[in-house]
Protein backbone atom coordinates (compact mmCIF):
# COMPACT_ATOMS: atom_id res chain seq x y z
CA UNK A 1 0.00 0.00 0.00
CA UNK A 2 1.30 3.03 -0.79
CA UNK A 3 1.53 6.42 1.97
CA UNK A 4 -1.77 8.41 2.44
CA UNK A 5 -3.33 10.73 4.57
CA UNK A 6 -7.06 10.43 4.25
CA UNK A 7 -9.11 13.55 5.04
CA UNK A 8 -12.84 14.33 4.48
CA UNK A 9 -14.14 16.42 7.31
CA UNK A 10 -18.03 17.05 4.82
CA UNK A 11 -20.92 16.51 7.52
CA UNK A 12 -22.84 14.25 5.49
CA UNK A 13 -27.03 13.99 6.47
CA UNK A 14 -28.92 11.50 5.02
CA UNK A 15 -32.63 10.69 4.53
CA UNK A 16 -35.50 11.87 4.66
CA UNK A 17 -35.06 14.54 8.16
CA UNK A 18 -32.02 15.53 6.53
CA UNK A 19 -33.20 19.00 5.13
CA UNK A 20 -35.06 19.98 8.55
CA UNK A 21 -31.05 19.24 9.83
CA UNK A 22 -30.32 22.60 7.38
CA UNK A 23 -31.11 24.96 10.34
CA UNK A 24 -28.31 23.98 12.63
CA UNK A 25 -25.92 23.44 10.44
CA UNK A 26 -25.62 26.74 8.25
CA UNK A 27 -24.15 29.80 10.13
CA UNK A 28 -26.60 32.29 12.01
CA UNK A 29 -25.45 35.42 10.70
CA UNK A 30 -24.11 36.57 7.35
CA UNK A 31 -25.81 36.44 3.80
CA UNK A 32 -26.50 33.22 1.94
CA UNK A 33 -26.01 32.74 -1.33
CA UNK A 34 -28.03 30.12 -2.93
CA UNK A 35 -26.81 28.92 -6.17
CA UNK A 36 -28.91 26.77 -8.68
CA UNK A 37 -29.50 25.25 -12.06
CA UNK A 38 -31.99 25.65 -14.56
CA UNK A 39 -35.45 24.67 -13.32
CA UNK A 40 -35.52 21.43 -11.47
CA UNK A 41 -35.50 22.41 -7.81
CA UNK A 42 -38.78 24.37 -9.07
CA UNK A 43 -40.68 21.72 -10.23
CA UNK A 44 -39.76 19.21 -7.73
CA UNK A 45 -40.41 20.76 -4.64
CA UNK A 46 -37.03 21.26 -3.28
CA UNK A 47 -36.74 24.90 -3.91
CA UNK A 48 -40.00 25.65 -1.42
CA UNK A 49 -38.39 23.20 0.78
CA UNK A 50 -35.12 24.87 1.11
CA UNK A 51 -36.74 28.41 1.22
CA UNK A 52 -38.90 27.49 4.33
CA UNK A 53 -35.77 25.94 5.92
CA UNK A 54 -33.94 29.47 5.16
CA UNK A 55 -36.73 31.59 6.94
CA UNK A 56 -35.50 34.67 8.64
CA UNK A 57 -32.09 34.32 7.17
CA UNK A 58 -30.75 36.59 4.03
CA UNK A 59 -30.57 34.91 1.27
CA UNK A 60 -29.71 36.20 -2.23
CA UNK A 61 -30.23 34.19 -5.60
CA UNK A 62 -28.29 32.95 -8.32
CA UNK A 63 -30.09 30.66 -10.62
CA UNK A 64 -29.62 29.16 -14.22
CA UNK A 65 -26.41 27.51 -13.60
CA UNK A 66 -25.94 24.91 -17.00
CA UNK A 67 -25.27 21.13 -16.49
CA UNK A 68 -21.01 21.32 -17.50
CA UNK A 69 -20.66 24.61 -15.66
CA UNK A 70 -19.63 27.46 -17.70
CA UNK A 71 -16.87 29.78 -16.35
CA UNK A 72 -18.72 32.71 -17.60
CA UNK A 73 -21.58 32.24 -15.74
CA UNK A 74 -19.03 31.54 -12.69
CA UNK A 75 -18.11 34.81 -12.93
CA UNK A 76 -21.65 36.59 -12.92
CA UNK A 77 -22.17 34.95 -9.85
CA UNK A 78 -18.91 35.70 -7.99
CA UNK A 79 -20.27 39.40 -8.72
CA UNK A 80 -23.27 39.35 -7.65
CA UNK A 81 -21.89 37.96 -4.56
CA UNK A 82 -19.09 40.42 -4.05
CA UNK A 83 -22.22 43.34 -4.31
CA UNK A 84 -24.37 41.44 -1.93
CA UNK A 85 -21.27 40.75 0.38
CA UNK A 86 -21.93 37.10 0.59
CA UNK A 87 -20.13 35.23 2.88
CA UNK A 88 -21.84 31.43 2.97
CA UNK A 89 -22.90 29.32 -0.08
CA UNK A 90 -25.74 26.92 -0.67
CA UNK A 91 -25.67 24.89 -3.62
CA UNK A 92 -29.14 23.41 -4.13
CA UNK A 93 -28.74 20.80 -7.36
CA UNK A 94 -26.76 18.29 -9.19
CA UNK A 95 -22.85 18.17 -9.28
CA UNK A 96 -22.82 20.73 -11.37
CA UNK A 97 -24.39 23.53 -9.18
CA UNK A 98 -22.22 22.75 -6.76
CA UNK A 99 -19.33 22.09 -8.72
CA UNK A 100 -20.12 25.60 -9.82
CA UNK A 101 -20.42 26.69 -6.29
CA UNK A 102 -16.99 25.66 -5.11
CA UNK A 103 -15.62 27.47 -7.85
CA UNK A 104 -17.17 30.26 -6.88
CA UNK A 105 -16.31 29.86 -3.46
CA UNK A 106 -12.40 29.85 -4.88
CA UNK A 107 -13.10 32.54 -7.04
CA UNK A 108 -14.33 35.59 -4.89
CA UNK A 109 -10.79 34.71 -2.62
CA UNK A 110 -8.43 34.62 -5.76
CA UNK A 111 -5.62 37.15 -5.28
CA UNK A 112 -4.53 36.76 -9.13
CA UNK A 113 -6.08 38.17 -12.18
CA UNK A 114 -8.35 35.77 -13.24
CA UNK A 115 -9.85 32.93 -11.34
CA UNK A 116 -9.42 30.83 -14.56
CA UNK A 117 -5.72 30.22 -13.80
CA UNK A 118 -6.98 27.60 -11.15
CA UNK A 119 -8.24 25.51 -13.66
CA UNK A 120 -5.67 25.98 -16.65
CA UNK A 121 -2.58 26.97 -14.65
CA UNK A 122 -3.34 24.87 -11.50
CA UNK A 123 -3.08 28.28 -9.69
CA UNK A 124 -3.60 27.19 -6.29
CA UNK A 125 -6.58 27.73 -4.01
CA UNK A 126 -5.93 30.19 -1.02
CA UNK A 127 -9.25 30.41 0.08
CA UNK A 128 -12.45 29.47 -0.19
CA UNK A 129 -16.38 31.01 0.89
CA UNK A 130 -17.66 28.35 3.25
CA UNK A 131 -20.10 26.08 1.15
CA UNK A 132 -22.91 23.87 2.46
CA UNK A 133 -25.19 21.56 0.14
CA UNK A 134 -28.58 20.27 -0.78
CA UNK A 135 -27.88 17.35 -3.38
CA UNK A 136 -30.18 16.37 -6.06
CA UNK A 137 -28.48 13.79 -8.58
CA UNK A 138 -26.74 11.28 -7.25
CA UNK A 139 -23.67 10.65 -9.38
CA UNK A 140 -20.21 13.13 -9.16
CA UNK A 141 -19.78 12.58 -5.30
CA UNK A 142 -18.87 16.04 -5.15
CA UNK A 143 -20.78 16.07 -2.35
CA UNK A 144 -18.02 14.53 0.13
CA UNK A 145 -14.91 15.38 -2.33
CA UNK A 146 -12.93 18.69 -3.25
CA UNK A 147 -12.86 18.28 -6.77
CA UNK A 148 -14.63 21.06 -9.45
CA UNK A 149 -14.89 20.60 -13.23
CA UNK A 150 -15.37 23.55 -15.16
CA UNK A 151 -16.07 24.36 -19.09
CA UNK A 152 -15.08 27.20 -20.86
CA UNK A 153 -16.45 26.79 -24.07
CA UNK A 154 -15.07 30.12 -25.63
CA UNK A 155 -11.86 28.55 -25.39
CA UNK A 156 -13.23 24.40 -25.98
CA UNK A 157 -12.18 23.78 -22.33
CA UNK A 158 -13.33 21.47 -19.58
CA UNK A 159 -11.25 21.43 -17.11
CA UNK A 160 -10.62 20.20 -13.14
CA UNK A 161 -9.28 21.46 -10.44
CA UNK A 162 -8.87 20.00 -6.55
CA UNK A 163 -8.56 21.61 -2.99
CA UNK A 164 -10.27 20.15 0.49
CA UNK A 165 -10.56 24.72 0.73
CA UNK A 166 -13.63 23.69 -1.37
CA UNK A 167 -15.24 20.24 0.37
CA UNK A 168 -18.77 21.23 1.94
CA UNK A 169 -19.25 21.92 5.68
CA UNK A 170 -22.31 19.66 4.84
CA UNK A 171 -23.60 18.11 2.50
CA UNK A 172 -27.76 16.88 2.91
CA UNK A 173 -28.93 13.93 1.04
CA UNK A 174 -32.31 13.74 1.05
CA UNK A 175 -33.00 10.54 -1.47
CA UNK A 176 -36.57 12.09 -1.86
CA UNK A 177 -35.07 14.68 -3.84
CA UNK A 178 -33.68 12.25 -6.52
CA UNK A 179 -37.06 10.55 -6.99
CA UNK A 180 -37.77 12.88 -10.11
CA UNK A 181 -35.21 12.09 -12.02
CA UNK A 182 -35.88 11.07 -15.51
CA UNK A 183 -34.18 7.35 -16.71
CA UNK A 184 -31.49 9.70 -18.40
CA UNK A 185 -30.18 11.12 -15.07
CA UNK A 186 -30.51 8.16 -13.75
CA UNK A 187 -28.25 6.16 -15.58
CA UNK A 188 -26.04 8.90 -16.44
CA UNK A 189 -25.54 9.04 -12.34
CA UNK A 190 -25.18 5.15 -12.38
CA UNK A 191 -22.76 4.86 -14.72
CA UNK A 192 -20.45 7.93 -13.35
CA UNK A 193 -20.45 5.99 -9.96
CA UNK A 194 -19.21 3.08 -11.52
CA UNK A 195 -16.84 4.49 -13.20
CA UNK A 196 -15.24 6.69 -10.88
CA UNK A 197 -14.80 3.33 -9.05
CA UNK A 198 -13.39 1.73 -12.09
CA UNK A 199 -11.01 4.37 -12.51
CA UNK A 200 -9.37 3.86 -8.52
CA UNK A 201 -9.14 0.51 -8.91
CA UNK A 202 -8.73 -1.04 -12.41
CA UNK A 203 -5.00 -0.60 -12.45
CA UNK A 204 -2.42 -3.06 -10.61
CA UNK A 205 -2.28 -4.40 -7.18
CA UNK A 206 -0.05 -2.50 -4.71
CA UNK A 207 -1.36 -4.90 -1.92
CA UNK A 208 -4.62 -3.01 -0.98
CA UNK A 209 -6.98 -5.95 -0.36
CA UNK A 210 -9.37 -3.80 1.82
CA UNK A 211 -9.35 -0.83 -0.78
CA UNK A 212 -10.14 -3.79 -3.35
CA UNK A 213 -13.09 -4.72 -1.66
CA UNK A 214 -14.55 -1.27 -1.19
CA UNK A 215 -14.84 -0.65 -4.54
CA UNK A 216 -16.33 -4.37 -5.60
CA UNK A 217 -18.92 -3.67 -2.95
CA UNK A 218 -19.68 -0.23 -4.50
CA UNK A 219 -19.19 -1.86 -8.14
CA UNK A 220 -21.74 -5.11 -7.41
CA UNK A 221 -24.09 -2.97 -5.17
CA UNK A 222 -24.88 -0.59 -8.39
CA UNK A 223 -24.97 -3.82 -10.37
CA UNK A 224 -27.61 -4.61 -8.15
CA UNK A 225 -29.71 -1.28 -8.11
CA UNK A 226 -29.96 -0.30 -11.80
CA UNK A 227 -32.36 -3.16 -12.61
CA UNK A 228 -33.57 -1.87 -9.41
CA UNK A 229 -34.02 1.18 -10.23
CA UNK A 230 -35.20 1.20 -14.00
CA UNK A 231 -37.82 -1.38 -12.57
CA UNK A 232 -39.39 1.04 -9.19
CA UNK A 233 -38.12 4.54 -10.21
CA UNK A 234 -40.44 5.97 -7.28
CA UNK A 235 -38.68 3.56 -4.46
CA UNK A 236 -37.27 5.76 -2.52
CA UNK A 237 -35.16 3.43 -0.44
CA UNK A 238 -33.51 2.24 -3.69
CA UNK A 239 -32.58 5.78 -4.65
CA UNK A 240 -31.12 6.13 -0.94
CA UNK A 241 -28.93 3.77 -1.96
CA UNK A 242 -28.18 5.02 -5.25
CA UNK A 243 -27.04 8.16 -3.49
CA UNK A 244 -25.27 6.35 -0.92
CA UNK A 245 -23.22 4.42 -3.35
CA UNK A 246 -22.54 7.24 -5.54
CA UNK A 247 -21.19 9.29 -2.42
CA UNK A 248 -18.59 6.52 -1.28
CA UNK A 249 -17.62 6.27 -5.53
CA UNK A 250 -15.79 9.15 -4.81
CA UNK A 251 -15.27 10.64 -1.26
CA UNK A 252 -11.23 9.36 -1.34
CA UNK A 253 -11.70 6.26 1.38
CA UNK A 254 -11.52 3.91 -1.67
CA UNK A 255 -8.30 5.19 -3.19
CA UNK A 256 -6.42 5.49 -0.24
CA UNK A 257 -2.55 4.26 -0.87
CA UNK A 258 -4.01 2.66 -4.19
CA UNK A 259 -2.73 3.41 -7.86
CA UNK A 260 -5.08 5.38 -9.64
CA UNK A 261 -5.58 6.23 -13.60
CA UNK A 262 -8.54 8.44 -14.67
CA UNK A 263 -7.81 8.53 -18.06
CA UNK A 264 -11.26 7.74 -18.99
CA UNK A 265 -12.05 10.84 -17.37
CA UNK A 266 -9.61 13.03 -19.17
CA UNK A 267 -10.99 11.74 -22.86
CA UNK A 268 -13.96 11.89 -21.68
CA UNK A 269 -14.16 15.41 -20.50
CA UNK A 270 -12.96 15.97 -24.32
CA UNK A 271 -15.41 14.84 -25.65
CA UNK A 272 -18.07 16.72 -23.72
CA UNK A 273 -16.40 20.09 -24.63
CA UNK A 274 -16.02 18.88 -28.14
CA UNK A 275 -19.58 17.77 -29.09
CA UNK A 276 -21.20 18.64 -25.93
CA UNK A 277 -22.72 14.77 -24.71
CA UNK A 278 -23.13 14.19 -20.68
CA UNK A 279 -20.30 13.61 -19.10
CA UNK A 280 -21.63 9.84 -17.68
CA UNK A 281 -22.07 9.11 -21.51
CA UNK A 282 -18.86 9.71 -22.81
CA UNK A 283 -17.32 7.49 -19.64
CA UNK A 284 -19.63 4.44 -21.15
CA UNK A 285 -18.00 5.12 -24.66
CA UNK A 286 -14.34 5.09 -23.20
CA UNK A 287 -13.75 3.08 -20.52
CA UNK A 288 -14.09 -0.40 -22.39
CA UNK A 289 -11.85 1.03 -25.23
CA UNK A 290 -9.42 1.51 -21.96
CA UNK A 291 -10.05 -1.95 -20.94
CA UNK A 292 -9.43 -3.31 -23.95
CA UNK A 293 -6.28 -1.24 -25.21
CA UNK A 294 -5.00 -1.80 -21.92
CA UNK A 295 -5.50 -4.97 -21.35
CA UNK A 296 -2.32 -6.19 -20.59
CA UNK A 297 -1.17 -3.39 -18.22
CA UNK A 298 -4.42 -3.88 -16.40
CA UNK A 299 -4.73 -7.10 -16.81
CA UNK A 300 -4.20 -8.65 -13.45
CA UNK A 301 -7.28 -6.46 -12.07
CA UNK A 302 -9.51 -6.59 -14.97
CA UNK A 303 -9.50 -10.69 -14.20
CA UNK A 304 -9.89 -9.93 -10.11
CA UNK A 305 -12.95 -7.49 -10.91
CA UNK A 306 -14.31 -10.03 -13.85
CA UNK A 307 -14.19 -13.13 -11.24
CA UNK A 308 -15.32 -10.85 -8.25
CA UNK A 309 -17.88 -8.53 -9.47
CA UNK A 310 -19.26 -10.65 -12.43
CA UNK A 311 -18.63 -13.95 -11.18
CA UNK A 312 -16.85 -15.07 -14.56
CA UNK A 313 -14.48 -18.03 -14.61
CA UNK A 314 -12.32 -20.21 -16.96
CA UNK A 315 -8.24 -20.97 -17.26
CA UNK A 316 -7.81 -18.46 -20.14
CA UNK A 317 -7.51 -14.87 -19.06
CA UNK A 318 -7.50 -13.52 -22.35
CA UNK A 319 -11.07 -15.36 -22.54
CA UNK A 320 -11.85 -14.05 -18.96
CA UNK A 321 -11.05 -10.51 -20.22
CA UNK A 322 -13.21 -11.05 -23.57
CA UNK A 323 -15.95 -12.07 -21.60
CA UNK A 324 -15.92 -9.16 -18.69
CA UNK A 325 -15.32 -6.44 -21.50
CA UNK A 326 -18.95 -7.56 -22.67
CA UNK A 327 -20.30 -7.46 -19.65
CA UNK A 328 -19.24 -4.22 -18.59
CA UNK A 329 -20.40 -2.75 -21.95
CA UNK A 330 -24.24 -4.60 -21.71
CA UNK A 331 -24.47 -3.43 -18.06
CA UNK A 332 -23.88 0.59 -19.27
CA UNK A 333 -25.91 -0.45 -22.17
CA UNK A 334 -28.83 -1.88 -19.66
CA UNK A 335 -28.55 1.14 -17.44
CA UNK A 336 -28.74 3.45 -20.51
CA UNK A 337 -25.75 4.71 -21.15
CA UNK A 338 -24.58 3.66 -25.08
CA UNK A 339 -21.37 2.91 -25.23
CA UNK A 340 -19.87 3.20 -29.28
CA UNK A 341 -19.70 7.20 -30.84
CA UNK A 342 -21.77 5.56 -33.39
CA UNK A 343 -24.89 5.83 -31.04
CA UNK A 344 -24.02 9.82 -31.17
CA UNK A 345 -24.12 9.74 -34.73
CA UNK A 346 -20.12 10.68 -34.31
CA UNK A 347 -17.17 9.03 -35.90
CA UNK A 348 -13.50 8.43 -34.38
CA UNK A 349 -12.70 11.12 -37.14
CA UNK A 350 -14.78 13.12 -35.31
CA UNK A 351 -12.85 13.19 -31.93
CA UNK A 352 -9.11 13.29 -33.60
CA UNK A 353 -8.15 16.91 -32.19
CA UNK A 354 -8.22 15.25 -28.89
CA UNK A 355 -4.92 13.36 -28.87
CA UNK A 356 -3.72 16.77 -29.96
CA UNK A 357 -5.01 18.79 -26.83
CA UNK A 358 -4.17 16.58 -24.48
CA UNK A 359 -0.72 16.17 -26.11
CA UNK A 360 -0.38 19.99 -26.06
CA UNK A 361 -1.01 20.09 -22.61
CA UNK A 362 2.00 17.41 -21.91
CA UNK A 363 -0.68 15.08 -20.55
CA UNK A 364 0.57 11.45 -20.62
CA UNK A 365 -1.94 9.22 -19.05
CA UNK A 366 -2.42 6.20 -17.81
CA UNK A 367 -1.39 4.72 -14.61
CA UNK A 368 2.37 4.01 -15.51
CA UNK A 369 2.27 7.38 -17.95
CA UNK A 370 2.05 4.57 -21.31
CA UNK A 371 -1.14 6.90 -22.79
CA UNK A 372 0.38 9.38 -25.24
CA UNK A 373 -0.90 10.89 -28.06
CA UNK A 374 -0.51 7.93 -30.72
CA UNK A 375 -2.90 5.60 -27.54
CA UNK A 376 -5.03 8.19 -27.32
CA UNK A 377 -6.04 7.85 -30.68
CA UNK A 378 -5.99 3.87 -31.09
CA UNK A 379 -8.66 4.25 -27.73
CA UNK A 380 -10.54 7.01 -29.58
CA UNK A 381 -10.54 4.30 -32.79
CA UNK A 382 -11.77 1.67 -30.16
CA UNK A 383 -14.76 3.88 -29.52
CA UNK A 384 -16.42 3.58 -33.03
O1 LIG B 1 -30.29 22.46 -13.99
P1 LIG B 1 -31.42 21.75 -13.38
O2 LIG B 1 -32.73 22.30 -13.77
O3 LIG B 1 -31.27 21.59 -11.89
O4 LIG B 1 -31.46 20.25 -14.02
C1 LIG B 1 -30.43 19.29 -13.88
C2 LIG B 1 -29.61 19.11 -15.15
O5 LIG B 1 -30.37 19.41 -16.29
C3 LIG B 1 -31.07 17.94 -13.71
N1 LIG B 1 -31.40 17.59 -12.34
C4 LIG B 1 -30.63 17.65 -11.23
N2 LIG B 1 -31.30 17.18 -10.16
C5 LIG B 1 -32.53 16.82 -10.60
C6 LIG B 1 -32.61 17.09 -11.98
N3 LIG B 1 -33.71 16.85 -12.70
C7 LIG B 1 -34.78 16.32 -12.06
N4 LIG B 1 -34.77 16.03 -10.74
C8 LIG B 1 -33.67 16.25 -9.98
N5 LIG B 1 -33.65 15.90 -8.69
O6 LIG B 1 -30.11 17.01 -14.19
C9 LIG B 1 -29.34 17.62 -15.22
C10 LIG B 1 -27.88 17.28 -15.02
O7 LIG B 1 -27.40 17.86 -13.83
P2 LIG B 1 -25.82 17.94 -13.52
O8 LIG B 1 -25.66 18.60 -12.22
O9 LIG B 1 -25.11 18.48 -14.70
O10 LIG B 1 -25.41 16.39 -13.41
P3 LIG B 1 -24.29 15.70 -12.56
O11 LIG B 1 -24.59 15.70 -11.12
O12 LIG B 1 -24.09 14.40 -13.22
O13 LIG B 1 -22.99 16.61 -12.75
C11 LIG B 1 -22.23 16.56 -13.93
C12 LIG B 1 -21.03 17.48 -13.84
O14 LIG B 1 -20.15 17.07 -12.79
C13 LIG B 1 -18.82 16.92 -13.31
C14 LIG B 1 -19.09 16.52 -14.73
O15 LIG B 1 -17.97 16.66 -15.55
C15 LIG B 1 -20.21 17.46 -15.11
O16 LIG B 1 -19.71 18.74 -15.40
N6 LIG B 1 -18.06 15.98 -12.47
C16 LIG B 1 -17.71 16.38 -11.23
C17 LIG B 1 -16.96 15.59 -10.38
C18 LIG B 1 -16.58 16.03 -9.03
N7 LIG B 1 -16.87 17.26 -8.66
O17 LIG B 1 -16.00 15.26 -8.25
C19 LIG B 1 -16.47 14.27 -10.79
C20 LIG B 1 -17.16 13.75 -12.00
O18 LIG B 1 -16.33 12.80 -12.58
C21 LIG B 1 -17.57 14.74 -13.01
O19 LIG B 1 -16.49 15.05 -13.90
ZN1 LIG C 1 -17.29 11.32 -13.37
Amino acid sequence: MKNFTYYNPVKVAFGSDALKKMGELLPQDGTIMMTMGKGSIRKNGVYDKVKKALAGREVVEFEGIEPNPEYENCMNAVKLAKEKNVSFLLSVGGGSVLDATKFIAAALHFEGADPWDICEKGAPVTGATPIGCVLTLPATGSEVNGNSVISRRGKGQKLAFSSPLVMTQFSILDPATTLSLDARQTANGIVDAFVHVMEQYLTYDVNTPLQDRQAEAILSTLVELSPKVRATPNDVAVRGNVMWCASNALSNLINCGTVQDWSTHIIGHEITALHGLDHAQTLAIVLPAIMQHQRKQKGGKIVQYAKRVWAIDGADDDEIIDQCIAKTKAFFEETGCPTSLSAYNLTPDDCMKIPGILAGRGMIIGERADIGEKEVEAILRLCA
